[in-house]
């Protein structure tokens, strides 16, 4: 029987590619997005993969998605945290409601995403948690303070949680991107991204499927021994 992978924001960017490295990697694959129903429309229909909407930012409609997902395609055993956003601005401007919606969003969804699959997966003794961070979570970014402080605490999330998964045949591991061309940086000024590719000493953005790579690797057999890890993929822009 194939293993059922979801993946939040599945259907755009990042996620998008990961979602589709897994199927092709042989998983049954359940991609969740927050509104953008015209992209997860066209993503469905050129991919064949199922998309389910609902917010990570809220613990209910998490727990009711997720036991839809499990409805239609079996238990899931695979869990990709890679929703997010960012409200970037500098800290003297930041409203609460920029600190809050990050935080929400990036961090209190991975727990919103991880709480109601982690019984299943302790009960079938086996399971995978990925969770895309940020090089900005370990290194911090000025006028994303909201941001850094959500993906350094996904970071904290996995190292804790890896220990509690470990005997449970669960493991749990993060990774930290740098720059990848998506919509999510393509979306900053062009001055701004040429500045951004000047620290990358790659010379390049990454893609999508580099990361996606990571993902298929971290969610294989192969990795059963990797657990409370950081993958690193930023085209050597800093070392963690
Ligand atoms: N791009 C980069 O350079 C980069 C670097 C480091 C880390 N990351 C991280 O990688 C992940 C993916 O980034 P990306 O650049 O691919 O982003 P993106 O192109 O903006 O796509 C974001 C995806 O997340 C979904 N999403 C946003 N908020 C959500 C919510 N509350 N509930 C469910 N889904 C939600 C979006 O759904 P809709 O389509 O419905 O809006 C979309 O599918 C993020 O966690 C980001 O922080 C990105």
């Amino acid at each position: 029987m194939t293993k059922t992978a979801l993946v939040t924001g599945g259907t755009r960017g990042i996620g998008a590619a990961i979602s589709v490295a897994l199927k092709n990697a042989g998983y049954t694959v359940a991609a969740n997005y927050a509104g953008n129903d015209e992209a997860a429309q066209k993503f469905k229909d050129e991919t064949g993969i199922p998309v389910y909407k609902w917010s990570v930012a809220e613990y209910e409609a998490c727990a009711t998605g997720i036991a839809q997902v499990e409805a239609d395609l079996g238990p899931v055993s695979v869990l990709v945290n890679n929703a997010g956003i960012t409200r970037d601005t500098l800290f003297h401007k930041m409203t609460p409601q920029q600190w809050r919606e990050v935080i929400d969003t990036n961090l209190s969804g991975v727990f919103n995403m991880t709480h109601p699959l982690w019984g299943g997966m302790r009960e079938r003794k086996f399971g995978r948690v990925i969770t895309i961070s940020s090089i900005n979570g370990q290194k911090g970014q000025l006028g994303q303070v909201n941001y850094s402080a959500a993906k350094a605490g996904d970071l904290g999330f996995t190292k804790a949680l890896a220990q509690e998964g470990a005997r449970a045949g669960i493991t749990v591991n993060a990774i930290c991107p740098g720059y990848i061309g998506t919509d999510m940086v393509m979306a900053v000024p062009e001055k701004v991204r040429e500045s951004i590719i000047a620290q990358i000493p790659v010379g390049r953005l990454g893609e999508a499927d580099e990361i996606a790579r990571c993902v298929v690797f971290l969610a294989s057999d192969d990795a059963g021994f990797i657990t409370g890890s950081t993958i690193s993929a930023n085209g050597g822009q800093y070392f963690a």
